[in-house]
C-alpha cells in the first residue's frame, strides 16, 4: 500500500537513484528499529538440503554487495542472494546503465557487475544479523580473459564459502563480455569439474556441505539447453536458476529505450523463461531443483513458474513495479496451489 503511494515519485527519478534511495531508506528504517519484520509460512520444503521457510526468494543483482539483508529479510522473502560477486572491487559500466520501460512493466540494465569485491561483500555478511538462507551468486571480473575465468569463480568460492548457504554460478550475465561463453559445452564442463572438485574439498575441509546452483540464460536453443541439463547431471549440480535477463527485445520495437543494450527483466521476459523452466523440468526428471524467476509480476506469475517445475522462485523486477507485497501474494498463490509440494 505505502509502496504504491511512493512509486509514481520514485519514478520521477533517475532508476539508479532510485534504486539506491529506496535500499539507503529501507536500511535506514531498520537501523532505527521501525521496521516490523514479515515473515510468511508455507508448506516446509527441503531443496537442497536446505529448510526454505517459504519458496520466495530474492534474486541477485538488488543487493550485489550484500549491504542491505538485514533489512531486505524483514520483507518475509523465504530466502535471499546477494552478488554478484567479484574477486576485485569494480565500477560496472558507465553511467546510465539503468532504463525502466514502464509500459512495458520491464527493465533494462546493462550494470557489468559493479560491486565492491568479494571481500567486502563477507564483512557485510559478517556484519550482518541474518539466520535465513543466504545465496551467494558469483562471477568474474570484467577483465578477467574468460579463458581464466574458472580462477575467478575459485577465489570466490574459497572465500564465501563458509558464509552461504549456497553459491550460484553466474555464466549467463549479458552485461560482461563472453561470460555466457561459459555455457557453451566444453567451457561449462571444465568450469563445472573445477567447482565441483573444489566443493568436495572445501566441504571436508569445513565439515559443511554448501550446495552450487547454475544460473543459465533465457536466450539458449534447445540443443545447448540439453547438452546444459547433461552436465549439471554430470557432476551433480545441487540446482539450477533459471532464468537471468533476455538479449531479446520481442514486441517492444514501438519502446524508444528497447534500442538500449542490456538484459531484459520484467513481463516481457516471463514466457521466455517459463519455457525454459519447462524444457529443463523435462530434461532433468526432477532429479535437480529449479529456481524459476523471470517476469514474475503478479501472484498468478508466482504459481505459473511453480506449475511448470520451479521448487522455488525468485523476484527482482516485479518489486519495483509492485512493491514487497507481490512476495506475501507470491507465497500465499504457490502455498494454495495443488502443485505446490
Ligand atoms: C539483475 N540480474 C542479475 N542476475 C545475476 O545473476 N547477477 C546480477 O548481478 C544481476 N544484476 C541485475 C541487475 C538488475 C538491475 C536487474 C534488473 C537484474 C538478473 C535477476 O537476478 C533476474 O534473473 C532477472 O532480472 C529476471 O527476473 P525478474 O527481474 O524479471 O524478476
Amino acid at each position: 500500500m505505502l509502496y504504491r503511494l511512493l512509486r509514481p515519485l520514485l519514478f520521477t527519478l533517475d532508476p539508479e537513484t532510485a534504486h539506491t534511495l529506496s535500499l539507503s531508506a529501507l536500511q535506514h528504517i531498520q537501523n532505527s528499529g521501525l521496521l516490523p519484520g514479515r515473515s510468511f509460512a508455507c508448506k516446509p520444503r527441503k531443496i537442497m538440503g536446505l529448510d526454505f521457510p517459504n519458496p520466495v526468494g530474492l534474486a541477485a543483482g538488488l543487493d550485489k554487495d550484500g549491504a542491505y539483508i538485514d533489512a531486505l529479510a524483514k520483507l518475509g522473502f523465504g530466502f535471499i542472494e546477494v552478488g554478484t560477486v567479484t574477486p576485485r572491487p569494480q565500477p560496472g559500466n558507465p553511467r546510465p546503465r539503468l532504463f525502466r520501460l514502464p509500459q512495458a512493466h520491464a527493465i533494462i540494465n546493462r550494470m557489468g557487475f559493479n560491486n565492491h569485491g568479494v571481500d567486502h561483500l563477507i564483512e557485510n555478511i559478517k556484519r550482518s544479523n541474518f539466520q535465513g538462507i543466504l545465496g551467494i551468486n558469483i562471477g568474474k571480473n570484467f577483465d578477467t580473459p574468460v579463458d581464466k575465468a574458472a580462477e575467478d569463480y575459485l577465489i570466490c568460492l574459497h572465500k564465501i564459502y563458509r558464509y552461504a548457504s549456497y553459491v550460484t554460478i553466474n555464466i549467463s550475465s549479458p552485461n560482461t563480455r563472453n561470460l555466457r561463453q561459459l555455457q557453451n559445452t566444453a567451457e561449462l564442463d571444465h568450469l563445472l569439474h573445477i567447482l565441483k572438485t573444489e566443493q568436495t574439498k572445501l566441504s571436508d575441509q569445513h565439515g559443511k556441505y554448501t550446495p552450487l546452483v547454475v544460473k543459465i540464460a533465457p536466450d539458449l536453443e534447445s540443443p545447448q539447453l540439453e547438452a546444459i541439463a547433461l552436465l549439471l547431471m554430470k557432476y551433480r549440480i545441487d540446482g539450477v536458476i533459471a532464468t537471468n535477463t533476455t538479449i531479446s527485445r520481442q514486441n517492444l520495437d514501438h519502446l524508444p529505450l528497447s534500442k538500449e543494450t542490456g538484459g531484459l527483466s520484467g513481463a516481457p521476459l516471463k514466457t521466455l523463461s517459463t519455457q525454459v523452466i519447462k524444457k529443463l523440468h523435462g530434461l532433468l526428471q526432477e532429479a535437480i531443483p529449479i529456481i524459476g524467476v523471470g517476469g514474475i509480476m503478479s501472484a498468478e506469475d508466482a504459481k505459473e513458474k511453480i506449475e511448470a517445475g520451479a521448487n522455488l522462485i525468485q523476484i527482482y523486477t516485479g518489486l519495483i513495479y509492485h512493491g514487497p507485497d507481490l512476495i506475501r501474494q507470491s507465497v500465499e498463490a504457490i502455498c494454495t496451489s495443488p502443485h505446490d509440494g
